[in-house]
């Protein structure tokens, strides 16, 4: 079942004098890890807010958990519906207090104390954070602050969250932390997941990868259908994973070795088949 439908969605911001958006059509499955690619200013974060209505269609449709997002009667069921996360975790931190900030949004739903808490320490669990529960956001790493700011949505029990690069702001260590938890919620609890990056590793552990140019999907497809496109990858501006890269450069026509190489093993694979040929 899809829990985002798009149809012919179209989107110009005031003043501008072309559309950000172009007739995108999409939907996304319940559950689903979808990964968003795109050169800068393709339309990805103008697209995401849509999920949310944060900015509503300028043509076409929105449907989120089967409701229309132009339905100002509804607005709470679709934010409730899709949570988003930003770029910086130091704008969506409001409390002083860790279980406090994720306890931030249940507060305003008024939902009843005891309530709370149970999600609070449900949702730190489920980012790896618990034992911080009790520390000053502030003083935490940038990949800590932002599994606390996915645990704040989570906290909300959205079916769908949406990450507007959350990892953009990052080092590594704090990327890895962040997409490991992401990865884990879509896992093991079914959460539909939404990732805007502009890393191809993060990308390629998606099960779905749409690739955007100028306000329309350019690709889309699985990431080994879509990474191993280097040429048309290229002319979106955007690079191969390195293993891809590699296996290409070795064999550009693709008569013995097969570009869909995602992981280091199955690299190693067609090196092994390159070295024998
Ligand atoms: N507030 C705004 N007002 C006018 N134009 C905007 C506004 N925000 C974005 N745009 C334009 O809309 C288009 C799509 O922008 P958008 O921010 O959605 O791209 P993006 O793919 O998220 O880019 P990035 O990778 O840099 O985050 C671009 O041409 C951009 O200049
Ligand atoms: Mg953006």
């Amino acid at each position: 079942m899809a829990i985002i439908e798009t149809k012919d969605l179209t989107f110009r911001y005031e003043d501008a004098d072309s559309d950000a958006l172009c007739g995108v059509t999409l939907s996304i499955e319940e559950g689903s890890f979808t990964a968003i690619l795109g050169h800068n200013g393709s339309g990805k974060s103008t697209f995401a807010k849509h999920l949310n209505a944060i900015l509503l269609p300028s043509g076409g449709k929105v449907y989120v958990g089967g409701v229309d997002t132009a339905d100002e009667s509804r607005l709470f069921d679709v934010r409730k519906t899709a949570g988003m996360v930003f770029q910086n975790p130091d704008n969506q931190i409001v409390a002083t207090v860790v279980e406090e900030d994720v306890a931030f949004a249940c507060e305003n739903m008024g939902l009843p104390q005891e309530e709370i808490r149970k999600r609070v320490d449900e949702c730190l669990a489920a980012v790896g954070m618990s034992e911080y529960a009790r520390h000053a956001p502030h003083l935490l790493s940038g990949g800590q602050k932002q599994r606390v700011a996915i645990a704040g949505v989570l906290a909300m029990r959205p079916r769908c969250i949406v990450m507007d690069e959350p990892t953009a702001m990052l080092d590594p260590s704090g990327r890895a932390e962040v997409i490991r938890a992401v990865q884990q919620l879509n896992r093991e609890t079914g959460m539909t997941v939404i990732l805007i990056t502009h890393h191809m590793e993060e990308a390629a552990l998606a099960d779905r990868v749409i690739v955007m140019k100028q306000g329309k999907v350019a690709l889309d497809g699985t990431p080994k259908q879509v990474f191993s496109q280097v040429d048309r990858l290229r002319e979106l501006s955007l690079a191969a994973p390195q293993t891809v890269q590699l296996v290409h450069a070795l064999d550009p026509a693709g008569t013995v070795l097969s570009p869909e190489a995602l992981s280091v093993e199955e690299c190693v694979g067609q090196l092994m088949k390159y070295l024998e040929a």
